[in-house]
């Protein structure tokens, strides 16, 4: 096997990721993929190969390691273009990692994160309130009203940004950005207003400093740790990772729990905690199906296949929760399954995700909050049509009906 000879065009569009990642997995425990435009990588398809590539010194993030970039084969109009280019940590190695990664870092812990926990539950009130005028039982699509706006109204509290049309903004370019299937010209002017929009954050904290991340890494700009660049790209992977991940973990949560009464039942006795159905849904429906890039800097062998220096390299996610190797009757939504060793569903190593345990936390309390307020929450599509995206996995809406306790 190698690169030019693809083993299978992934689909963007396709109605079932996990289908796709099945199909995947029969294939081979990494084998090569083509993408848009032609672009080719390797993709993992089980727990021990995406464990393998988060942590192999040799698969590294900087896309000058990339062999078909480094050569030009590669439109810069490709959609994924921004997210393996950007001047972020994510696409950075070594020292410069470290040094994009340090001026966050302290934020992230669990204590200050925990600290975050009041604000985040009047987050939460606040968007159950509004959803509470709504005539009993009439149908609510919950991801508008809910699981969007609330990891947005958090990221934006976290960053200082407090101007609603701004963080509507936000979210709505971003989401374009991340949708595989937005046209080039799409996501280059998704990408230039969200753009705008940073520089218009950056200015107000210039002119008006908080207590807050923006403020925070403008300061590391001025003490000439961040160029200017990479200050706006930081506030930028913030926005990008925080958002749509939490979101699609609300409502894959959300859906799991209504489609499972059984699961419910369980939290609702106090026999089991949200944390388990965080835990469970990260595994069994992630949010994120698939990360993109790695690059090899030297010939690696991966998964039974030898990944050349130069190639790219996705790491699966859909495929490695639902690894039966790892998982018995993996496909099953199960609160109660002890999963074994340290799960990949954040990353591993020098990339591991920077807001795993704000994610945690903002999901625990949100799905209290959403069961305490409407505890016969019903949905009114067991299931709605999904994004379609290389990268996300989740539903487009999530249509319920909610009859307040
Ligand atoms: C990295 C998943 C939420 C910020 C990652 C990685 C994964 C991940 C798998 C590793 C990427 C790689 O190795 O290439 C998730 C999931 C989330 C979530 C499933 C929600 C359920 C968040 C939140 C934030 C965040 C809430 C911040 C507010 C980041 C950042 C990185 C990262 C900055 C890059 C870290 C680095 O390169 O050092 N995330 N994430 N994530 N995540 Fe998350």
């Amino acid at each position: 096997m190698d690169l030019d000879h693809p083993l299978l065009v992934l689909d963007p569009t396709a109605a079932d990721p996990h289908a796709e990642a099945r199909r995947l997995r029969q294939l081979g425990a990494c084998v090569p993929v083509e993408l848009q435009q032609g672009v080719r990588a390797w993709i993992t398809n089980d727990e021990a190969t995406g464990r393998a590539a988060f942590t192999h010194p040799a698969l590294v993030k900087g896309v000058e390691n990339w062999r078909a970039y480094r050569e030009g084969e590669i439109r810069q109009d490709w959609p994924l273009m921004a997210l393996v280019a950007g001047e972020t940590m994510v696409n950075r190695d070594g020292a410069d990692h470290t040094r994009l990664r340090n001026p966050l870092n302290a934020a992230f812990t669990r204590r200050p994160i925990r600290t975050y926990a009041g604000r985040i539950e009047e987050i939460a009130h606040g968007l159950l309130d509004d959803l509470a005028g709504q005539p009993a039982g009439s149908v609510t699509d919950l991801k508008a009203g809910f699981t969007f706006p609330l990891p947005m109204a958090v990221i934006c509290h976290l960053l200082g940004i407090d101007d609603p049309d701004m963080r509507d903004r936000f979210g709505d370019e971003i989401a374009t950005i991340l949708r595989s299937t937005a046209t080039p010209q799409e996501v280059g002017a998704a990408f230039g207003a969200v753009m705008e929009l940073l520089d218009r954050l950056v200015s107000q904290k210039e002119s008006r400093p908080a207590d807050d991340l923006a403020t925070r890494l403008l300061q590391s700009h001025r003490d000439g740790e961040l160029t200017r660049a990479e200050l706006v790209d930081s506030i930028l992977i913030l926005v990008v990772a925080g958002h749509e991940t939490t979101v699609n973990l609300l409502a894959n949560a959300v859906r799991a729990v209504l489609n499972h009464p059984e699961q419910l039942a369980l939290v609702r006795d106090g026999s089991y905690g949200w944390s388990d159905v965080v835990q469970e849904t990260l595994r069994q429906d992630p949010p994120v199906q698939r990360i993109f890039l790695r690059f090899a800097r030297e010939d690696v062998p991966l998964g039974g296949a030898l990944v050349r220096a130069g190639d790219p390299v996705i790491v699966g996610m859909t495929g490695a929760g639902r690894d039966t190797d790892v998982h018995p009757d993996a496909d099953r939504f199960d609160i109660t399954r002890k999963q074994s060793g340290t799960p990949i569903h954040f990353g591993l190593g020098a990339h591991y995700c920077l807001g795993a345990p704000l994610a945690r936390v903002e999901a625990e309390i949100a799905l209290t909050a959403l069961f305490e307020r409407f505890p016969d929450i019903e949905l009114a599509d067991p299931a709605p049509p999904r994004i379609l995206s290389h990268i996300m996995n989740s539903v487009r809406t999530l249509p319920v009906r909610l009859v307040p306790a």
